[in-house]
C-alpha cells in the first residue's frame, strides 16, 4: 500500500517530538522537510539518520502537487495562518501547532479555509492524548465529581528563564503574538475546554495579570533587544454555572503541566511527572469537600485499557490519530474550530492583561 507522504515545515524543537510519531506510524513516511534555515533542516534529518528526504527552504515549493499529502506546521506562530491556508488550498491535510494564529481574526480565516473540504485539520493540543486525560474524561462523564466547581491549570516551562538565554521568537510580539498566554496557557485552557467546560459552562467573566520579568535580552546579532511578550500569567475566569477556572503560567518555574479539578463529590489532581497516575479524593458525602476531615488524595494508576497498544507518548499518539483520520480509520481530538475558539479566549486574556481590566463576555 502507498504510504502517506508527510512534510514537516519548521524543523525546530517540537518537530523532533512529531518525528517520533511519524517513525512509529506504519502507513506514513517523511517525504519532505522545510525550514527557512536549511542547515537546521539538515541537522534535523541527520539527527534521525534520514536519507532521501527532500529539503525545501520555501514552504510554497513543498506544497506543489505530488510532493506531500499532509503537513505538520511547526514554525513560529506568525507563519501558521499563511502556511496552513496555502496547504488547505492545495488539498493537503494539516496538523498545525498551537497557538493556532497571531489572533482570532487570523484563526477564523484558517478555519474558514478548511470548512466543507474533505481535509483533516487539527491543532497540536497534544496533552489531550495523554492516556490519563482520557481516563479523567471518563471519570467526569461517569459523574464521579458531581458538580464541578473549580478547574485550576498550571503550566510552567523554564527553558527561557536564564538571563543569558538568547532572545528568540517567543520573546517578540511580532513573531509570537503573545508570550506564555499562547505558549502555555492555551494548553491549560484547552484542558479545561476538553474536560470540564461542557459541565461548568461557558466563560462569562475573566481577569488576567502578568509581567515581563527580564525586559531585555541579547539577540542572535549580539544586540540588546526589548522583550515584548508576557512571561508570567495569572488568569481568573467565572463560568456560566457558578464555576471558577484559574490558570497560571510562568517561564521562571521548573517545567510542569498540572491541573486540579474540584467537584461536589470528589477532587482530582494530575501532573505530567506522574504520567500514568491520577490523585483522587472522594468525599464521604456530596458537598463535604473532605474525607474524615483529612485531605488525603489516593494515587490511582491509569487502567491499561487506556493505552491498548502500550504507546503512551502524547505526540506519538497525536500523530497516529492524525494518520488514522486521514486514512478514514479514526478521528482527531481537535480541529481548526477548536483552535479558533481557543484563540478567541487567548485574545481576551491578552486584552485583560494589557488593559488591566476585568472583561465580561
Ligand atoms: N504542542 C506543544 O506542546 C508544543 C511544544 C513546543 C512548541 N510548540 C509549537 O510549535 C511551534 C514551533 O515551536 P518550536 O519550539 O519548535 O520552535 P523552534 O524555534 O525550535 O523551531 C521553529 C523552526 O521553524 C523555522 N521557521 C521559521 N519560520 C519558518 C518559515 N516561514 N518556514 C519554514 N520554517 C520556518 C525556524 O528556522 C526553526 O527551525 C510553535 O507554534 C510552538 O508554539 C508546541
Amino acid at each position: 500500500m502507498k504510504k502517506l507522504r508527510l512534510g514537516i515545515i519548521g524543523t525546530g524543537i517540537i518537530a523532533r517530538a512529531h518525528m517520533a510519531g511519524i517513525l512509529e506510524a506504519r502507513q506514513s513516511e517523511l517525504a519532505a522537510v522545510c525550514d527557512i534555515k536549511p542547515e537546521q533542516a539538515e541537522r534535523f534529518l541527520n539527527h534521525f539518520g534520514l536519507n532521501g528526504v527532500k529539503v525545501y527552504q520555501n514552504y510554497e515549493d513543498m506544497l506543489t502537487p505530488g510532493t506531500v499529502d499532509a503537513v505538520i506546521v511547526s514554525t513560529p506562530t506568525v507563519s501558521h495562518a499563511e502556511i496552513a491556508i496555502q496547504a488547505a488550498k492545495a488539498g493537503i491535510h494539516v496538523l498545525c501547532e498551537k497557538t493556532m494564529a497571531m489572533n482570532a481574526a487570523e484563526a477564523r480565516k484558517m478555519a474558514d479555509q478548511v470548512k466543507g473540504k474533505k481535509l483533516v485539520h487539527t491543532i497540536g493540543f497534544a496533552f489531550r492524548y495523554i492516556p490519563a486525560v482520557e481516563y479523567i474524561k471518563d471519570l467526569i462523564e461517569a459523574g464521579k465529581f458531581g458538580k464541578i466547581r473549580h478547574f485550576r491549570g498550571r503550566f510552567y516551562a523554564n527553558r527561557l528563564a536564564p538571563a543569558d538565554h538568547v532572545m528568540e521568537w517567543r520573546h517578540r510580539m511580532r513573531e509570537a503574538g503573545s508570550g506564555v498566554i499562547g505558549d502555555l496557557a492555551s494548553h491549560t485552557f484547552d484542558m479545561f475546554h476538553y474536560l470540564a467546560r461542557g459541565q461548568m459552562g461557558d466563560i462569562v467573566k475573566l481577569a488576567a495579570h502578568g509581567d515581563i520579568i527580564i525586559p531585555e535580552r541579547v539577540n542572535e546579532n549580539g544586540e540588546r533587544e526589548k522583550v515584548t511578550t508576557d512571561e508570567t500569567l495569572l488568569v481568573w475566569m467565572k463560568t456560566a454555572n457558578q464555576g471558577e477556572v484559574t490558570l497560571e503560567s510562568s517561564r521562571y518555574s521548573p517545567f510542569e503541566f498540572e491541573f486540579h479539578i474540584t467537584g461536589s463529590k470528589a477532587s482530582l489532581k494530575y501532573c505530567n511527572y506522574k504520567y500514568d497516575t491520577v490523585e483522587y479524593l472522594e468525599y464521604e458525602r456530596e458537598g463535604l469537600y473532605a474525607q474524615n476531615n483529612a485531605q488525603e488524595y489516593s494515587p490511582i494508576p491509569v487502567p491499561e485499557r487506556y493505552y491498548p497498544n502500550h504507546i503512551k507518548d502524547r505526540f506519538i499518539r497525536q500523530y497516529l490519530a492524525f494518520e488514522q483520520a486521514i486514512l478514514g480509520q479514526g478521528t482527531v481530538k481537535t480541529d481548526f474550530e477548536t483552535g479558533y475558539d481557543n484563540q478567541v479566549f487567548m485574545d481576551l486574556i491578552q486584552k485583560s492583561y494589557q488593559e488591566e481590566k476585568t472583561i465580561s463576555i
